[in-house]
């Protein structure tokens, strides 16, 4: 095996996967007002920001695209997560922003309750307290038409409602948005990675879980299974989330479809990786790359990470 490895030309020659800085993502956290800048403590290095500031940023990044999600004062949240779907939102305001800015920029953004609703759930409640399916489907259609509205590229329902690709597919179709793509957060698993990124979105239900809509951690032919669907109801992107974790879903999924797939290298990912690198424990910079390859290698397209930044500086080609 050595005579393949003997030089860095003949390691080049013989590698398999690799990344480009157009294979990257950058999700971001917007506030509404003006000159915010607000450090998320489980986060090192990443701050929620508003719109104005979101702005002077992308002027000057490297990234190809970015997955807006809107975190609004408490104080505007309600039941029903009215916010989410007004014209003049954190996430419309900040869709026109990024595109007038920077309009080759890919504007994908998060659709779901979670951020808006009181009760921290991805859905409307029914009078028991669960979360009601249907009802919820009316409301993120009506989110992902408003983000079509104002420009999206790609709108990512991260909700795991059934049937909300269909409901959103068939709501833009009929407004005319038929450009809008879809990227289905498919096999999103109910995951403890995700705790940094509900510190920093304030989108932690106030009660239970959500097990009741997100797939078990335990589960690979049950998360494939919900992605075929989700390409049955016509996403034209699929996602498997968290992503080191979850690499043999990643696996087989790519196997089990011809659609591109996106690994979302999520929150508790990053603060793993982060806090390791601060203690002295990691270089940082292999260890990020490492993990960006081995995700590609497994099988994603895109990879969504809040390191996306920093590899494009790393990976300058
Ligand atoms: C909203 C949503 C979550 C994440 C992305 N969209 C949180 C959740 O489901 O609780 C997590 C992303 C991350 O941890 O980086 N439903």
């Amino acid at each position: 095996m050595r005579r393949i490895r003997q030089s860095e030309g003949l390691r080049r020659l013989s590698q398999e996967a690799g990344v480009r800085k157009e294979d990257f993502i950058l999700p971001v956290f917007i506030v509404p007002g003006k000159r915010r800048n607000e450090p998320v403590p489980s986060m090192p290095d990443v701050s929620r920001t508003s719109v104005d500031l979101l702005r002077k940023r992308m002027a000057e990044t490297d990234v190809v695209a970015v997955l807006l999600f809107g975190v609004p004062d408490s104080s505007d949240k309600d039941e029903a997560g009215s916010m989410a779907v007004k014209d003049d939102g954190i996430i419309p305001s900040a869709i026109r922003a990024v595109k007038d800015e920077r309009s080759d920029l890919v504007v994908i953004t998060d659709v779901c309750m979670c951020a808006y609703t009181t009760h921290g759930h991805c859905g409307l409640l029914t009078q028991s307290g669960h979360v009601d399916n249907d009802g919820t489907l009316e409301v993120l259609a009506h989110m992902a038409e408003v983000h079509a509205s104002e420009g999206a590229d790609i709108v990512a329902p991260s909700a795991m409602m059934d049937g909300q690709i269909m409901a959103i597919r068939e709501k833009l179709e009929l407004s005319g948005f038929t450009n809008t793509a879809v990227m289905s957060y498919a096999a999103k698993f109910a995951s403890s990675f995700y705790g940094p990124f509900r510190d920093a979105a304030q989108s932690a239900p106030s009660f239970g879980d959500r097990r009741s809509y997100q797939i078990s951690p335990a589960n690979r032919r049950e998360a494939v299974r919900d992605a075929l669907l989700d390409e049955e109801e016509g996403a034209d992107w699929l996602m498997v989330k968290p992503g080191l974790p979850f690499l043999d879903v990643l696996a087989e999924l790519r196997r089990a479809t011809r659609l591109p797939i996106a690994a979302y290298q999520v929150s508790g990912e990053y603060a793993m990786l982060k806090h390791a690198a601060k203690a002295g424990a990691l270089d940082e910079r292999d260890a990020v790359l490492e993990t960006a390859m081995c995700l590609k290698r497994a099988g994603a397209d895109a990879i969504i990470t809040y390191y996306a930044e920093d590899i494009c500086k790393w990976i300058r080609y």
